[in-house]
Order: C-alpha cells, then structure tokens, then sequence
C-alpha cells in the first residue's frame, strides 16, 4: 500500500497517528541538519520533518531529496511546535515524524521552477506533463471535469441523450477551413473533420431522438487567438418541436446547474435579451460586455442640420453620428490618442475626432465648429464632466458602432478598469441578421451556418431577395463580453432549404453532391428543430477566472497550432504517403 492517506487530509484529530504519504517533493529546507519537506500530491501538502538526531540514516536519506522526486513516507503525525503552525495550509497544525523513506522516482532538472509562473509559454508547453502538475492548472482540469459532469447529469435529468457522432466525417461549413483527413481505401478522396456536428444532430432530429447532446469535439483550421483552438469541445445540444424559448430555458437550467457545481453560487435565470441591433447599436458589439458602462450615445437629432462637416455629411449619406463618454480619461496620452486613431481606422473609419474636457474647457480641433446650442445638448446627452474624454464616430451604421465598440474595450484596457469581481453578466443576444455580405467572395454568407431559419416575420423580405434585412431566427449567449455559445432553429422543409443554398451562391449540383443527405433527411417527415452549441472550452475559462483557454485544456496547441511535446504537426514516412497516394508538392508552385 503506497499511502493511507492524501497529502491534504490530516489534521490535529489524527495526532499520534501511523500513516503512509506519497506524493511529489514539493521543496526541501534544510535547518542546521533538519530536513523539512513538503510532500504534494494533487490534493495538497503535508510537511515531513527528519531529525538527524532521531534517525540519523533516515536524515541522511531524506538530504539526497530533490525537489520533484517521488517519495513514499511512513510515519507518526505529531503536533507542530506552538508558533511554527502555518494557517494558511490545511494541514498546517501537523507535521509527519518519518520511520520509513521509500525513494520511489528521482527528477531529473526541472524545465522551470514549479512554484513560478513561466513566462515562456513554449517552455511550458514542451513540458506540458510538468506543467500540469501546478496547482492552479491541475484544479483547471478538475473545474472542467465538474463542468462536463454537471452538464451531462442536467441534461440527462431532462431527457437528452447523449449520441455520439463520427470524427471522421463530411465537410460542414461553419465557416472556417476544414482539417481534410485522405483515405486509404478510396484513393483521392477525403474525409473532413468536423467543424461541429451540425448536420450529424440535425439527422438525429430526423431520426426521432427528439432531444440530442454530446460533448462533442469540434476541428476548424482558422487563425488562433487566446480563446479559440483548432481543436475544442462544445456542449452540443438539439432538440424537436421547440421554439427559442425552449433552447434558452434548458440551456439556462444547464449554466444554473454547472455555476452551482463549480462557484457553488446561484445565478439568476431568464438571463436578459438584446436583439442584435439594439446590441450593436448600445454597445457597438454583437457580444457586449455590460460590465462596463461607457454605452454608445446616438448624436444624429443633435447634429442631423449641423454646420460641422464630418457629422453632417455622414447624416446626409444615410449613416449615423454616436459618441462615447470615456470618464476620466482627459489624460488621455499622445501615443494612446495615435493608438485609439489607428484602431478607429482599421475598422473603417476615416478618422476620430475626439474631445478632452480639462480646466473646464473642451480641447479639440472640432469645437470651433459647434455651435452653443449643440454643445449644450452634448453636455446633457452624454453627461459631459470635467476630466471626460468624448469620441465621436460618424459613419455608416454598421462602421460607427464597431468602430466606437472596438474603442470602447481599448480605453477600458488603457483605464486599467477593473470590472466587478463575482458579476456573471449572461446575455442572449437575438435577431441576428440570416446574411452577410462576404466582399471577397462578391456574395451573401450565412451569418450563422446555412441551415438557420429565416424569422417568420421576415419570409417576405426572404422570398423578395432583400437579404440585408432578412433577420434569422439565430441567437447568441454571451457571458461578460464572451460568445459563450450560438444556435438556431433550424430549416426543416426542404424546399426552403433549397431556397437558403440558392441565396449562398450554391449551385444545384452542389447543393446535391454535398448536402444530397439532408435534402433527402428533410423529404421523409423531419420535425421542426433547432438548438444551440455552447464553448465548453471558453465557459470553462470564465468560470475558472482564466484569460487563454488554453489554460483550462490539458494538451492544447500553440498560436502557430502546433503541439510542442509531440512535435506535431510533424513530418511522415514516405511509406504512408504512398499508401495514401498522396505526393507532396514541395518545390513545384501548385
Ligand atoms: P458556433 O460556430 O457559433 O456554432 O460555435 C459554438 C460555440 O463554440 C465556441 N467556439 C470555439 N471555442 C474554441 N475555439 C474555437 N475555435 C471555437 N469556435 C467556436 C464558441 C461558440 O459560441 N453548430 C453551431 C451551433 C448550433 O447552431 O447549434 C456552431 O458550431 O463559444
Ligand atoms: P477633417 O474634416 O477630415 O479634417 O476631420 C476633422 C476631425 O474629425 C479630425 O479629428 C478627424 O480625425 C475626425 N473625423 C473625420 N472623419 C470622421 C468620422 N467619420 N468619424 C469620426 N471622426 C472623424
């Protein structure tokens, strides 16, 4: 028997007690000969004390100790010295009186420091074993256990089943590129892995299951950033005969269950809704974070006859004038005005005028230009103080509000706000356009994926071709400025879905070489459905109070997608390729 108990469950009760510890040498200290270590194991530490005096080869053992080396201990619990407990660990009042050392594993030279936070991710990542073994990641796996635990018993508890569906499967299009897998037994052909199981789950539907959820891994090759990975996981959900109303409650109940398991908090359900526009138009994002005030303020009724050019002219093209009032942030610094002009460009602006209020007098190129009554409907409009910082965006709908949105969540970076601790702001966010306009495609997109419904309301606007003002029956759950999750109710006639392919530019022989089963699935009786895929690998970040979520996968990959332990991607023997008949093009151009 390697132990009889863990390394973070004896307390003063068990003193006088004989008992077997194993775990990892966590650090040694040595005092005049004194040996002390910490004994880790994944549920914590308890100190060892060997005393040269008595058991002199004991301590002459336990001195050769390294930090990682795996050890089993035997030995009496005693009390510690009165003024050497530790209050801040759960065993800090004990200490274990060693009879017996087993040396069981010796570490080599550690690739860091346990005890720090390398600053090197790929460093960590080479040695991500290692790396694990840190507290604050090993108690991430163990948030993302409970999470996958709690998700699965909720929906059990309401009559979904869990199905699951191939990994090696057919293209999918949710908007990124696909990870292609050749095949062997049919030269020349491939499988795609799946962006999400979409289509699998809608053939579910179709097949009666009626309420569907998987835990389900999901592959897009697209670019990487902190919260997105080639490979991550959903908590897939699907269910017939529902409306959205149905979707938000189950997947309510499910965030309420999962907080309970995790935060052991309450959350409070129905979550607010905001429909896209209103989203985009307040806080200039379609995933907002409410945490923040600093709201988009409309200025077209002030400026709509205004004699300032830039304002004017944006009203007269048919587009808008908005502002926001960055408390505060007079201060505002050459470099972080330059900054906030360059983002203000790359999302499409000409340019961002912006006034500081200092002294009591608004510094800018552009108040020259207003006129008394206009500044004085700004100052009431936006609540304009002494140390404020207003900047305007007049453009286009759509280019106003990103570009006010995008500055919006710099200035807050650049304020060094904090938002409230413990706020879990859950949104849905409705009405999402059904299209949107790809200029390098010259073509109307799927905002979502193309089997999303048309809005009842909107079928007219649908069947006359007016694209941009057909609104979907597609939703969105944010969670403090976080995409959490999206999902839809889905086309179920075939007809319409037809009709949906023929919008995306898909051509007839297209729509049967690649979507023949589902148009085939939609002819045989398939109810109305719709459901929703939730992040699982982004819920847990947030609920784990992590900034990558990396940090709450075991194995992920780094922003180059690669998989430094491994050395995958890596490169195969030509054997496999020809048996693949794959040849690579290498130097020739293709
Ligand atoms: P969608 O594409 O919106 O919907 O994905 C659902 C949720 O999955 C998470 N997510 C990601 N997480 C980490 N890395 C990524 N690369 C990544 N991409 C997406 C997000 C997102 O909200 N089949 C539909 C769902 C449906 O209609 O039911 C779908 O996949 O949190
Ligand atoms: P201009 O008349 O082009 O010299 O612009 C006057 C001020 O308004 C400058 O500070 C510009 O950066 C700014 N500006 C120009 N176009 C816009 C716009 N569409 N939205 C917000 N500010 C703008």
């Amino acid at each position: 028997m390697y132990r009889t108990h863990d390394c973070n469950s004896i307390r003063k009760t068990d003193i006088g007690k004989q008992v077997t510890l194993a775990g990892w040498v966590n650090v040694t200290r040595d005092h005049g000969g004194v040996i002390f270590i910490d004994l880790r194991d994944r549920e914590g530490l308890t100190q060892v004390v060997f005393r040269p005096e008595e058991n002199a080869q004991l301590a002459r053992q336990a001195h050769t100790l390294r930090s990682e080396d795996v050890a089993e201990v035997s030995g009496r619990v005693a009390a510690r010295l009165p003024g050497t407990e530790n209050p801040n660990l759960a065993t800090g009042d004990i200490e274990v009186i060693p009879n017996q050392l087993r040396i069981l594993n010796r570490a080599d030279t550690l690739p860091f420091p346990i005890d720090a936070e390398p600053q090197n991710e790929d460093l960590r990542m080479t040695h991500r074993y290692f790396d694990l073994r840190r507290p604050r990641l090993a108690r991430n796996l163990r948030v993302r256990h409970r999470v996958a635990k709690s998700t699965r018993d909720f929906l059990d508890s309401q009559g979904y089943v869990e199905v699951e569906t191939p990994i090696l499967s057919k293209s999918t299009p949710e908007g990124a590129r696909d990870f292609l897998v050749p095949s062997r037994l049919t030269p020349g052909k491939f499988y795609a892995l799946p962006q999400a199981p979409q289509q699998y789950k809608q053939l579910l539907m179709v097949a009666g299951v009626e309420k569907y959820f998987q835990i389900a891994k999901c592959f897009r090759d697209e670019d990487l950033r902190a919260d997105r990975q080639p490979e991550f996981t959903q908590i897939d959900i699907e269910a017939s005969f529902v409306t959205p109303d149905d979707i938000f409650k189950v997947t309510e109940g499910m965030l309420a269950a999962i907080f309970k398991a995790t935060r052991i908090i309450e959350i409070k359900t129905p979550f607010d809704r905001l429909t896209y526009r209103e989203a985009v138009s307040r806080y200039g994002s379609d995933k907002p974070d409410r945490r923040f005030e600093m709201e988009l303020v409309d200025l077209g009724e002030i400026f709509r006859e205004s004699s300032v050019k830039v304002f004017r002219s944006a009203l007269d093209a048919g587009g808008v004038v908005k502002a926001i009032n960055a408390k505060g942030f007079a201060g505002i610094t050459i470099g972080q005005a330059d900054e906030l002009t360059e983002i203000a460009k790359l999302y499409g602006a000409k340019g961002l005028a912006f006034i500081k209020i200092e002294n009591g007098e608004w510094k800018s190129p552009i108040v020259k230009f207003f006129s008394e009554p206009e500044k004085a409907a700004l100052k009431s409009k936006l609540k304009i103080e002494e140390g404020d910082c207003v900047f305007f965006g007049a453009d286009k709908w759509e280019v106003a509000c990103e570009v006010l949105g995008r500055l919006r969540l710099r200035i807050l970076e650049m304020q060094k706000l904090m938002p409230p601790a413990e706020i879990w702001d859950f949104l849905w966010v409705t009405d999402f356009p059904l299209f949107e306009w790809s200029p390098e495609e010259n073509k109307w997109n799927a905002m979502h994926h193309p089997f999303t419904r048309p809005k009842a309301e909107d079928m007219p606007l649908f069947e006359a071709k007016k694209f941009p003002d057909v609104r979907a029956e597609a939703y969105d759950i944010v969670l403090n400025g976080v995409e959490i999750g999206g999902g839809s109710l889905r086309i179920y006639e075939p007809e319409l879905q037809e009709k949906m392919f023929e919008a995306l530019g898909i051509r007839s022989e297209d729509q049967q070489s690649q979507f023949g089963h589902l148009l085939r699935a939609l002819r045989l009786g398939a109810p109305p459905h719709g459901g929703i895929a939730l992040g699982l690998d982004r819920l847990v970040m947030l609920i784990a109070g992590e900034q990558s979520i990396r940090d709450v996968m075991a194995f992920p990959k780094n922003n180059r997608g690669m998989d430094l332990m491994t050395n995958s991607p890596g490169e195969v023997d030509p054997r496999q390729l020809r048996d693949l008949s794959l040849k690579l093009a290498k130097d020739k151009k293709l």
